[in-house]
């Protein structure tokens, strides 16, 4: 209950949320480590992974843009094929189901109606189901045949930050475990790379003054703003588009850096804020030939790129972290400058117009 969770110093629970992810992915780390300090998830939810040969993810919002970059984690590490879909299309939008199926409900509240309806649906199927969140009990959770935990802690603003990160750290963590169940060898210890990520979190909510002066360059007047990157960068934009959209109010939409030019770049005027994320080394030059596309129309880029892969009038440098998991530190930009944004906008940052924390009607 809200009431019961203190702000503390900070002005907003949006902002302490944001502060408490460092801390987070330490919490999470613990609570999946074995006795000797090795990540383990339990034995049943492994073996539904490995007996599946297909698994459908199924969220909305920001849970469902965690859901896009579960995708990456699971077939990277654990060869498993995932699909990704929004709950309330799935119901009446079924795709051709796979013969063993395993279905993963990732949810902050454990209570989104529309999420709900697929669970019981497949469950009546005779299909298994996993579901992520944050909320012990929750309905999700009870409903399902299995259940991972975000530790995350309570999220109180109706905007979702450390609920974001912790779900990508917990299926990092559930497609790690699972590719070394099935013998498959990572090339990197995920305790170590999580360590690393929880440290450049630090550093990040320690560089607010930066976000604080992007969000009023870029955001305190403008009606729009674009995000664009490739890859999981791609899916960062999206949910920096949707943290923007809000609790700013500005339009705001994310795309994938070679589509904008197939119809969107229209919109590009003097001045529109482009926010560019460059965090893999593979299409470092190909996202920036898209920044240029929409500089040469007058968009004011502000590209937010990793450090080794920074080059001359980059806004912002994040540290290094393993490439497959730069989603969890890159996001932390864009739930900043739309924070700021929203306060240069005076608008409810905790609280936005129009939209509850969990909304458990179709
Ligand atoms: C609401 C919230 C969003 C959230 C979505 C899914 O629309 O405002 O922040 O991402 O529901 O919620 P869930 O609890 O299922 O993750």
């Amino acid at each position: 209950d809200a009431s019961d969770i203190e702000k503390g110093t900070y002005p907003h629970y949006m902002l302490k949320e944001i502060d408490e992810q460092p801390l987070v992915m330490r919490k999470i780390v613990q609570n999946y480590q074995d006795e000797n300090g090795a990540l383990e998830v339990d034995s049943d939810i492994v073996k539904a992974m490995n007996n599946a040969d297909r698994i459908y993810i199924i969220a909305a919002g920001t849970s469902y843009h965690a859901g896009l970059v579960g995708k990456q984690f699971i077939e990277k590490l654990a060869e498993i094929p995932v699909e990704v879909h929004i709950s309330s299309e799935f119901g009446y939008n079924m795709p051709l189901l796979s013969q063993k199926p395993l279905f993963v409900f990732i949810s902050q509240s454990g209570e989104t109606a529309d999420s709900r309806q697929v669970l019981v649906q497949v469950k009546e199927m005779g299909h298994k189901a996993l579901t992520i969140t944050n909320v012990a009990g929750s309905t999700l959770s009870r409903e399902a045949d299995y259940t991972l935990l975000l530790h995350a802690g309570p999220e109180i603003a109706v905007a979702s930050t450390k609920a974001y990160t912790a779900q990508l750290a917990v299926l990092a963590i559930l497609a790690d475990v699972t590719a070394k169940s099935r013998g498959i060898n990572a090339e990197f210890d995920l305790v170590q790379e999580l360590g690393i990520v929880a440290n450049a979190m630090e550093v990040l909510c320690d560089a607010k003054e930066d976000f604080e002066s992007i969000a009023r360059e870029y955001l305190a007047v403008t009606r729009n703003c674009f995000f664009i990157g490739r890859g999981i960068d791609f899916y960062v934009g999206l949910e920096g588009a949707l943290k923007l959209k809000e609790i700013s109010y500005i339009q705001a939409e994310g795309f994938a850096g070679g589509e904008l030019k197939h119809g969107t770049i229209a919109l590009i005027e003097e001045g529109t804020p482009v926010i560019a994320i460059a965090t893999q080394d593979f299409v470092n030059l190909s996202i920036r030939g898209n920044v240029k596309e929409v500089a040469a129309r007058g968009a004011n880029p502000c590209i937010i790129s990793m450090e080794g892969l920074e080059m001359d009038g980059d806004r912002f440098v994040i540290p290094e972290v393993n490439s497959l998991l730069t989603p969890l530190i890159s996001v932390i930009p864009m739930q900043l400058i739309s924070y700021y944004a929203a306060l240069h906008r005076d608008c409810d940052v905790d609280k936005p117009r129009n939209l509850a924390k969990s909304v458990t009607v179709e």
